[in-house]
């Protein structure tokens, strides 16, 4: 109690402080997202995303390596599919010779110790702009599953370390689990996307995917919320956490991130495996467009959010931030 209390003795100085932070951030807490698209020595900035590129596989392998460089060892990545490709099955999704398996096999060429996780998810990849097979009006979960576990399979085959089902289709994690290992790949891990919200805040990732849920001329749900996670919701979090801790997940993820810190909290109280946090696409756009009007200090936010991501529970946290923080964290 006070006058013999007195919290400020922690605080006198950076070096009291430091020495009892409880914190700390380094480059390989990060996993960098990246987009992909194809065509030869092109990069095009996605406008809700300034800074944030769609490259082609020659610029992303280059861009791979200064990441490695700097201290990040996992990418995640996601590829834009011209409409020509795309259909309901998603069948291109498990294409062996599809932008995403070669994108797999040129990162691993190039950086063999980069982690690479491709997205499993049918979205880049649906004539609908949804994460499964479209069926009687809505996306059909068990279908979906089996173009899940093709899809994971092939991303295998040409060298992912890990997979990461984005789709929230209830028992993908098993099906997927039991995919690879019949496939010989039990080596190969999952981090699952466990407590995906249906959120605004993805806004600006689908346009640089143009994978948002499109009008068609049969009955397709309008948005996500048949598979993707009600944002009023805690407990449901930790169902879905548990379950795909339980069907064989090597990770499980929050996302989003900020907005989502006491799920963060409580995901990570309750499960023995690393929880992992995605800073979002729409959360990068809001930062970005208020340090670019001058009224946040971007770099200042930038740390502070990645932070408080890591201290809510965060073991890794996937962030367009990755490369601009990993550098202010070396400097
Ligand atoms: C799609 C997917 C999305 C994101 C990652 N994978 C969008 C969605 O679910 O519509 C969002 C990532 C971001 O906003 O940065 N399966």
């Amino acid at each position: 109690m006070f006058p013999i209390h007195r919290g400020r003795r922690l605080r006198v100085n950076e070096s009291i402080r430091s020495l009892v932070r409880e914190t700390s951030l380094s480059p390989a807490d990060f996993m960098f997202p990246m987009f992909i698209m194809e065509g030869e020595n092109t990069k095009v900035e996605i406008p809700s995303m300034p800074g944030i590129f769609r490259r082609t596989l020659d610029l992303t392998v280059e861009e791979v390596r200064e990441l490695f460089a700097l201290g990040i060892r996992a990418v995640n990545i996601y590829v834009k599919v011209s409409d020509n490709l795309k259909d309901n099955t998603g069948k291109e999704a498990w294409n062996e010779n599809g932008l995403m398996q070669r994108a797999i096999r040129a990162i691993k060429a190039a950086c063999p110790e980069m982690i690479v996780m491709p997205d499993v998810a049918l979205d880049p990849y649906s004539i609908y702009g949804h994460d499964g097979i479209i069926e009687k009006g809505d996306v059909a979960n068990d279908a979906t599953n089996d173009a899940l576990v093709k899809m994971a399979v092939s991303h295998a085959q040409a060298g992912a370390d890990f997979v990461a089902p984005s789709d929230m289709m209830d028992g993908r994690v098993l099906r997927l689990r039991q995919g690879l290992d019949a496939a010989g790949f039990h080596n190969v891990g999952i981090m699952s996307y466990s407590a995906k919200y249906a959120s605004a805040f993805y806004g600006p990732f689908r346009d640089a995917l143009d994978s948002a849920p499109k009008d068609a001329d049969v009955a397709v749900p309008k948005d996500k919320k048949t598979y993707q996670m009600d944002y009023a919701n805690r407990i449901e979090a930790v169902k879905e956490a548990l379950w795909d801790v339980e069907e064989g997940a090597d990770m499980v993820m929050v996302k989003p991130g900020i907005a989502y810190l006491d799920i963060v909290r409580e995901v990570k109280n309750a499960v023995d495996v690393p929880v992992t946090v995605f800073h979002v696409s729409g959360e990068y756009a809001m930062i970005k467009a208020a340090s670019e009007r001058g009224w946040l200090d971007h770099d200042k936010i930038m740390m502070e959010q990645l932070m408080c991501i890591k201290r809510a529970g965060a073991s890794l946290i996937s962030t367009y931030f990755a490369k601009e923080a990993a550098i202010l964290l070396n400097k």
